[in-house]
């Protein structure tokens, strides 16, 4: 193979290759308009790249936090300090799911308790949010893409309302088949 065709392919197969595709993209410390950059204690904090560099990503390329438990990759505190009793109310971890069916022609919602309360605790929902009883709150996708009820964490603390296909992860007979597949 002559050596133009050989960097090409290189090139290529580069575009395509895993490792590259999967990496985090984020912003050096310096440039994310955050830091100050003139700041030479700057050099101490680890870049997010470097950080976060094998963590999972959804499929919009952000990273995937519920995976990033799941695997190992970070272990969350209960509280500021790392003791489970300081102060109020203490963190449960409560596994129940809720499957949410007012989705139309959407698969329908499947909304995890434990993926909340490992982060979480019940008064960040409860009552305020939500009254805590299935099927008691007026929810909808509009309200959401206004910022209510789930709208409150997604697509600001907790992973986009682009990526419909977490939350809207039971098939039911009325929806597409192969939704949200890759
Ligand atoms: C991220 C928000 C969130 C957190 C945190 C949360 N919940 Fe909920 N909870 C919900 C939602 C959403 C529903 C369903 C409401 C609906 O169907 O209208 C619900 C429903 C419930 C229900 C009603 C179940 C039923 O069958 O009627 C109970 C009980 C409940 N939650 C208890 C808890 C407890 C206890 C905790 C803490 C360990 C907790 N929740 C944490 C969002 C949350
Ligand atoms: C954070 C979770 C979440 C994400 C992400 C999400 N949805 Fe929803 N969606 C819901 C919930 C919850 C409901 C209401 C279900 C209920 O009350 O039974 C809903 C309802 C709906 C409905 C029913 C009609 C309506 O207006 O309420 C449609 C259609 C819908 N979503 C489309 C989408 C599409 C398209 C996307 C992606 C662009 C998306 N959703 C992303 C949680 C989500
Ligand atoms: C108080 C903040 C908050 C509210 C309100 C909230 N979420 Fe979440 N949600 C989170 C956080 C934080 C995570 C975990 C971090 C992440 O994935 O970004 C999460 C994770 C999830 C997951 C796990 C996804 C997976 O891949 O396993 C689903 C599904 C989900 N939320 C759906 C919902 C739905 C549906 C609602 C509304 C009925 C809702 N959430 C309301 C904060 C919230």
């Amino acid at each position: 193979m002559n050596r133009s065709v050989f960097v090409i392919s290189f090139l290529v197969s580069l575009l395509f290759s895993p490792v590259i595709a999967e990496t985090y993209q984020t912003k050096r410390l310096a440039d994310d308009g955050i830091h100050d950059p003139t700041n030479s204690a700057l050099n101490i904090l680890q870049e997010p790249a470097e950080s976060m560099v094998d963590f999972p990503l959804d499929r919009r390329g952000q990273i995937d936090w519920v995976r990033a438990i799941q695997e190992g990759k970070i272990a969350p505190r209960k509280s500021k300090s790392g003791d489970e009793y300081e102060g109020g109310e203490i963190m449960l971890e409560m596994d129940m799911d809720l499957i949410l069916k007012q989705t139309d022609s959407m698969p329908n919602v499947r909304f995890p308790h434990l993926a909340h309360t490992q982060w979480l605790a019940c008064s960040n929902c409860h009552p305020k949010i939500f009254i805590p009883q299935y099927e008691a709150n007026p929810i909808s996708m509009e309200k959401i893409l206004k910022g209510e009820f789930c709208g409150r964490c997604h697509d600001k603390v907790a992973f986009s309302l682009w990526v419909c296909e977490r939350c809207h992860s039971v098939p039911h007979e009325g929806s597409p088949v192969g939704y949200g597949q890759q």
